[in-house]
């Protein structure tokens, strides 16, 4: 045991000093791999010790000795393999290609399927523990348990795997905007956030969120961060279906934390112009009314907060700069990545009406939805935290990471202004 906790000191302790003094000198793009290398490993010391506990419930416990050899001998391999494409899952985010390869999907389809195991398997674990120590009935023995929990898991994560990856649905919302001029009620904007192109999500996924998005014919199209998790070589070309998206009154993207990531946010940016978005860097532009130009919007976007806890250089969140150039005469709409930056928008002296927000994917999936509930001040949906300031927090266009969604779907949302 002492053992074990001096290796994964040391192991942590040369990732730290690796990362204070050879980090240093990379360039940014291989720098973010070693980055992404580094965080594998750790993760996979977390693994070690709980794939050895599932292999204890799992092989040991649920095979008998009356098993037959060749059922002994599938149902090994099979967890085997599981537990495999399960610790190789976060070393997959070097390895990324135009459209997610097999091995990609399986691997983090298993990452998602080992969280659900433990989420169930865990406290039913302890929930019969705590009975049998207390009454004197006879309750289900651990292999049972191990069994119900094995099948359980394997047919939510088949449906949780049929959620991820269906087509979006549209999720149609009307907002009431304070300060909107008569001459721009009822402009649409459609909001798409978290494609996280990268191990599970390539071109096709892409292309078909902007398919979807142009057949609602919006006015304004809105990015709220998290596009990649990867650099624009890596993709290779598979963020190229965002220059289809048709928007009249322009297309606008602000940064998510897994922008910086990437390591690679200046050819992203260069990118993005290039599909013709507007890239707002702690930046505005005016939406100016075809009929009267008096009549206009605010839209502005600031970078993600996570730019400055990991203090990348030239960018973080600065909302007085975003600002600059809006007035209180005009209605003013921010992209704010994370909640808790729309939180921070909301206590600040700026006159904002509405803040689009993604980033929590509604939680993506049990038992995260419970986590990711406690550390964010808005979860997803319309919020009216003010008397003329909403929030909208987008559950994500597509997933991240594991294609696994379970008690949440990805979304387009068709937002329709409203004056008041
Ligand atoms: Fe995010």
């Amino acid at each position: 045991m002492w053992f074990k906790i001096l290796a994964g000191t040391v192991v942590c302790l040369t990732l730290l000093l690796f990362e204070a003094y050879v980090f240093t000198s990379l360039p940014s793009g291989t720098k973010y791999k070693v980055y992404r290398f580094q965080f594998a490993i750790v993760l996979n010391l977390v693994f070690y010790a709980g794939s050895k506990h599932l292999w204890q419930r799992v092989v040991k416990d649920v095979l008998e000795d009356s098993t037959p050899n060749i059922v002994k001998c599938t149902w090994k391999s099979i967890v085997m393999f599981f537990l495999v494409l399960a610790h190789i899952s976060p070393f997959t985010t070097n390895f990324v290609t135009r459209e997610p390869t097999w091995l990609n999907m399986a691997a983090w389809t298993c990452f998602g399927a080992y969280i659900l195991l433990f989420a169930m398997l865990v406290p039913l674990d302890y929930f019969f523990k705590f009975l049998r120590k207390t009454s004197r009935i006879k309750f289900f023995s651990s292999r049972k348990i191990s069994l119900f929990v094995v099948v359980t898991i394997t047919l939510c994560s088949v449906m949780a795997f049929q959620t991820a990856v269906q087509a979006p649905r549209i999720i149609s919302v009307e907002v009431p905007i304070a300060k909107l001029a008569p001459s721009m009620d009822k402009m649409r904007i459609g909001l798409i956030s978290d494609i996280h192109l990268g191990p599970t999500v390539g071109y096709t996924q892409l292309k078909r969120v902007v398919d979807m998005t142009n057949a609602l014919n919006p006015d304004i199209v809105v990015f709220s961060g998290d596009l990649m998790d990867a650099t624009l070589a890596d993709v290779d070309g598979a963020a190229t279906p965002l220059a289809e998206l048709k928007a009249p009154y322009g297309k606008y993207f602000a940064t998510g934390n897994h922008e910086y990531y990437t390591g690679d946010i200046e050819n992203w940016f260069k990118a993005l112009e290039s599909y013709g978005f507007v890239v707002l860097h702690n930046s505005n532009r005016k939406i100016l009314s075809k009929s009267n130009p008096n009549d206009w919007i605010c839209i502005l976007g600031t970078d993600d907060i996570q730019a400055d806890q990991i203090r990348y250089e030239g960018h973080g969140m600065d909302l007085s700069k975003a600002y600059r150039g809006c007035d209180l005469s005009h209605p003013a709409i921010l992209i704010a990545h994370q909640p808790k930056a729309a939180q921070i928008a909301l206590d600040s002296e700026f006159s904002i009406q509405l803040i689009l927000s993604g980033h929590t994917h509604g939680g993506q999936m049990y038992p995260i939805i419970w986590l990711c509930y406690l550390v964010n001040p808005f979860m997803s949906g319309l919020y009216r935290p003010k008397e003329d300031s909403y929030v909208y927090v987008s559950q994500g266009s597509v997933y991240y990471g594991f294609p696994l969604r379970w008690g949440t779907y990805p979304e387009i949302t068709n937002i329709t202004l409203r004056a008041t």
